[in-house]
């Protein structure tokens, strides 16, 4: 999408919930062949969220979506969509957005799911933007929310230390002139076997069987994921900086999918991004999938590192294998 054709868009609101519980490398060293020496250096984690049994991918959803309405000023009456990107819905059906409709008392606002795995939150941004560009809708709530732990293999040193609960909001709107939008979204399914859950769903039902060989939890092949999560978050920078005729500097925050500390510095480095412009909490929450970005977002909104008028960017990739990248005008100058 050219950042110059019609209506523009903006983030006027952002929210985050994660659950209280702290799963540390330490306790993961009790539990598995690693040490919290390998998990820092390999992938900078150090903790993650893990939701209780009670906890549903919803409730984490709405928290993030309520707070998100509230620093936004909306209330939920007014919100015309709400759109879930999620690979852990609460169920197959019903779609895990209507029960965030229902719980945030959004009456008037439809509501879906968006599948698209890591990359979820930049398809969902992409998708709501649609819609207020073409003038259908006004306020859309994007979130992006997840509870991995369901799917992950506590027994697969692999894949168990990367992945943590949580979920991320944003409110957006049409925007003011002179906001910037960008949005440009990509997938590979040629690269579909590094990374998925095989079982579960209609290609292979699960059974007796799937279960007995671990089939419902997350199969990845990490080395393969690094390399194509590197050079995704540098070409599409560089082509998202290119089309909006922006240099490094005038980013002013860069918000990537916290998959990797080691991917992101590489990408970072790669494209010249002065550090400082680049929000990292991956040592706190690991890898949180479609919610990474809007976490990470709202942390960012909170502490300052984002000021009415910055452009911020974000790039999410994943699973499919799928990305995307959205340039964001947060919030207006002019208030
Ligand atoms: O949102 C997208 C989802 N996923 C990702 O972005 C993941 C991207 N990939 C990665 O983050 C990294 O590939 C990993 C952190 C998963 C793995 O790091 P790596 O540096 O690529 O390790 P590797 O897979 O090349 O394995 C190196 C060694 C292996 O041992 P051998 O064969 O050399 O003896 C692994 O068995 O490290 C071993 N290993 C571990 N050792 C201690 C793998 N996991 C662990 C572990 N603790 N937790």
């Amino acid at each position: 999408m050219k950042p110059d054709s019609g209506i523009s868009v903006m983030i006027t609101g952002t929210g985050a919930a994660v659950p209280d519980r702290v799963l540390t490398n330490r306790e993961l060293e009790k539990t598995l062949d690693t040490t919290g020496h390998w998990i820092v250096q390999r992938t900078g984690i150090q903790e993650r969220r893990i939701a209780g049994g009670r906890t549903a991918t919803f409730h984490l959803a709405a928290a993030a979506a309520g707070r998100a309405l509230r620093d936004a000023r909306v209330a939920p009456e007014e919100v015309d969509l709400i759109l879930v990107a999620t690979s852990t819905p609460d169920q197959f059906t019903v779609p895990t957005a209507g029960l965030v409709q229902e719980a945030l008392g959004a009456d008037r606002a439809a509501a879906f799911d968006l599948s698209a795995a890591c990359a979820g939150f930049p398809y969902g941004l992409a998708t709501g933007a649609q819609f207020i560009r073409a003038g259908v809708y006004r306020t859309v709530l994007v979130v992006g929310a997840e509870i991995f732990s369901r799917i992950v293999n506590w027994r697969d040193r692999s894949t168990a230390i990367l992945f943590g609960d949580g979920a991320g909001a944003v409110v957006l709107r049409p925007a003011s002139s002179g906001a910037l939008w960008y949005s440009h979204l990509g997938a590979d399914g040629r690269g579909a076997d590094i990374l998925k859950v095989p079982a579960g769903g209609s290609r292979l039902l699960a059974s007796e069987e799937t279960v007995r060989q671990g089939l419902q939890y997350i199969h990845m092949n990490g080395r393969e994921v690094f390399k194509f999560g590197v050079r995704v978050m540098e070409e599409e920078l560089r082509l998202a900086m290119e089309q909006c005729g922006l240099y490094p500097e005038q980013i002013d925050l860069f918000v990537p999918h916290q998959a990797n500390l080691r991917m992101i510095e590489t990408a970072v480095e790669r494209l010249g991004l002065p550090r400082d412009r680049v929000y990292v909490n991956i040592q706190r929450y690991g890898n949180t999938s479609a919610a990474s970005i809007p976490i990470a977002l709202d942390e960012a909104a909170r502490c300052g590192c984002l000021a009415p008028g910055s452009v911020v960017a974000m790039v999410g990739f994943g699973a499919g294998l799928t990305w995307g990248t959205c340039l964001a005008t947060y919030r207006s100058a002019a208030g």
